[in-house]
């Protein structure tokens, strides 16, 4: 949510702010600005309602300048105008800011700020307080503590000094920033995607410690004012990951890359045929020890966690609970040392997601994370953390990430079943077979489903609402595949469990509401049919997704697509593919940037 870049060092700055925003314009894009410190030493500030794209037109002017900082905008406080965009200037500070300030209002009126504001933003009042600050001790750090011991909530903070040319100031609390020194100079970025074209060593800014960045160099200090050493990371994939590739979009990219990451991610958890995180050191007699997982996540990682416990339940026979996290913060949670927490993200930041996760350090449950982006704040805080290995996913709709998700929870769910003793060597070694050629299955929707999902794709594009049902298994792969449809192509689609649908919202149903059918369960293939019938009855436009082979007669559904598994128990990662492309075709059917649906961000740092 926001994205920020910030850059000092030999190379033009605005290049470099520019090239990275469009990078991290996943974040957010209702608006955008840059500030450079020109090499004349005067500020060059633009701001613009509208795309990165626009910001670019607005700076061409002859510039240079060697130290500056970029900003998107998800808008939080106060609309998409340009007085609103960031960076704020206030007297000698210049402020960019991801998070949200909560006592923004009381800071305002305690110190006056009230009526001299010039924007509708929280921002703004770090900017004015840190001038404030600046202005009796002419310390720019001294200037920064001060004001951070006054604001609360959740920051990422960069920051120029009109007279101290040269250093950018970085201070965050929860919001993520990441930073790099390298021979082509410093950078700071809410993300590593940002850092990438320039280097692969990287460090996540610890909390409240203040980082000032000069051409080439760091300096990193703690909250007493100690110098210390950034722990450094590394990334494992390179540029090329993300860019589009010659895809239209990130997101049909992200869909077509899914065998490679399922693979990546699948592959070196297994020993001998057997699920195994041996290198996450993740002890049998914890998965085996549990009496209850309880696995909490938001959008698309909770609904592959409603996968998870489809499975666990179904494999281990242990109860599983799945909490929306912004939910699951503000309950009263049933959980201790025998409960398995099992946290599920994509960003390792939604602000959500972490607080939950924090709850539930607080009963004392010990904490697996699944997540995508190494060193996040989700990882470091958990005991345990598996990393899916899906690289930068860029479009807003998760769909790669969704894909290595599912599989980690089903290689969970091999290794529960090994620690507790639950199957024999030979099951376990058809099970890891089932799960390993999925990668195939996925492999072959992608070679033959794309035009089929097309056509029904420009058929259903024009409805106003959709519906997706199943049983069982296929309930839990259908709640994703309607808020895929809805946050892309704006259609309002809905999940339902296929038997419930007859007990209200049977009654939305009318000639030519598209029901997109999931049957891909013996065990309750035939109940789902008859849902499938009764929706027919009333004139719905049925597509129907079964199993390879499986006999539907010809007048239950008007179309019947098949995903090639024999056990319906994996049909996950196949069903997931043709569900990720309808709501694709559909989004691009209807015109639409499915790569930045309207009022979403990729990465949730704000409650
Ligand atoms: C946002 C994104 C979704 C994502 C959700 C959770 O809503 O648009 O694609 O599923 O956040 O994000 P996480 O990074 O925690 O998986």
């Amino acid at each position: 949510m926001c994205g920020i870049i910030g850059y000092t060092g030999p190379l033009q700055a605005r290049d470099i702010i520019l090239l990275g925003l469009s990078q991290l314009e996943y974040r957010g894009y209702d608006s955008a600005g840059l500030a450079l410190l020109t090499d004349e030493g005067n500020l060059y500030l633009r701001k613009t309602v509208g795309q990165v794209s626009r910001l670019k037109e607005l700076c061409r002017e002859a510039v240079s300048s060697h130290c500056g900082i970029g900003h998107t905008r998800w808008a939080k406080h106060g609309g998409v105008t340009e007085a609103n965009a960031h960076p704020h200037q206030v007297g000698r500070v210049i402020l960019l800011h991801n998070g949200i300030i909560e006592n923004y209002h009381t800071i305002q009126k305690q110190y006056g700020f009230e009526g001299l504001a010039t924007s509708e933003t929280d921002t703004e009042v770090a900017a004015q307080l840190i001038n404030y600050y600046y202005d009796r001790t002419n310390d720019p750090r001294q200037a920064i503590r001060r004001a951070l011991n006054i604001i609360e909530g959740s920051f990422a903070f960069c920051i120029l000094f009109s007279d101290i040319p040269g250093t950018i100031f970085a201070v965050r609390n929860v919001s993520p920033m990441v930073a790099a020194a390298t021979e082509q100079g410093s950078f700071i970025a809410s993300d590593v995607t940002a850092l990438i074209p320039y280097t692969k060593t990287y460090f996540v800014v610890p909390e409240y410690h203040i980082l000032m960045l000069r051409d080439r160099s760091i300096c990193l200090e703690d909250p007493e004012g100690n110098t210390v050493e950034p722990e450094l990371l590394s990334v494992s994939w390179d540029v090329e990951a993300a860019q589009k590739n010659g895809y239209p979009h990130f997101m049909l990219k992200e869909i077509f890359e899914q065998p490679e990451a399922f693979r990546k991610t699948v592959q070196p958890r297994l020993r001998d045929g057997i699920p195994c995180f041996e290198a996450e050191k993740i002890p049998d007699s914890l998965l085996s020890g549990c009496r209850q997982v309880q696995i909490i996540a938001c959008g698309t990682a909770m609904y592959a966690g409603m996968v998870g416990r489809a499975i666990l339940e179904q494999k281990v026979r242990i109860p599983v609970t799945v909490s929306i996290a912004s939910e699951f913060r503000y309950d009263t949670p049933m959980i201790d040392s025998d409960t398995l927490v099992i946290v599920i993200s994509q960003s390792g930041e939604t602000i959500d997601t972490l607080a939950a996760l924090r709850l539930a350090r607080e009963c004392g449950a010990p904490i697996i994370s699944i997540v995508n982006v190494k060193g996040s704040s989700i990882a470091r805080e958990s005991d345990y953390v598996i990393y899916t290995h899906a690289g930068p996913e860029i479009a807003v709709a998760s769909t790669k990430a969704y894909m290595v998700q599912l599989a980690v929870l089903y290689l969970l769910t091999g290794r529960m079943m090994v620690a507790r003793r639950l199957t024999s060597e030979e099951e376990i070694r058809a099970f890891t077979e089932h799960l390993v050629a999925s990668a195939d299955s996925i492999q072959e929707m992608l070679d033959v489903i794309p035009d089929q999902v097309r056509i029904q794709a420009e058929r259903i594009a024009f409805s106003e609402n959709a519906f997706f049902i199943g049983r069982g298994l296929d309930y839990a792969f259908s709640l994703e595949g309607a808020l895929k449809l809805k946050e892309i192509s704006y259609i309002h689609a809905e999940a339902y469990a296929a038997g419930e649908l007859k007990h209200g919202t049977i009654a939305l149903i009318e000639k030519d509401v598209p029901v997109i059918a999931l049957a891909t369960q013996d065990k309750v293939f035939s109940k789902t049919i008859s849902n499938v019938r009764e929706v027919r009855a009333r004139d719905a436009y049925v597509i129907l997704i079964t199993k390879k082979g499986a006999s539907v007669s010809d007048e239950v559904c008007d179309v019947h697509l098949e995903v090639p598994v024999e056990d319906g128990f994996f049909a996950a990662f196949p069903c997931a593919v043709i569900l990720q492309l309808l709501a694709y075709y559909t989004a691009y059917a209807r015109g639409y940037d499915m790569d930045k649906p309207r009022n979403l961000a990729k990465s949730v740092t704000v409650e």
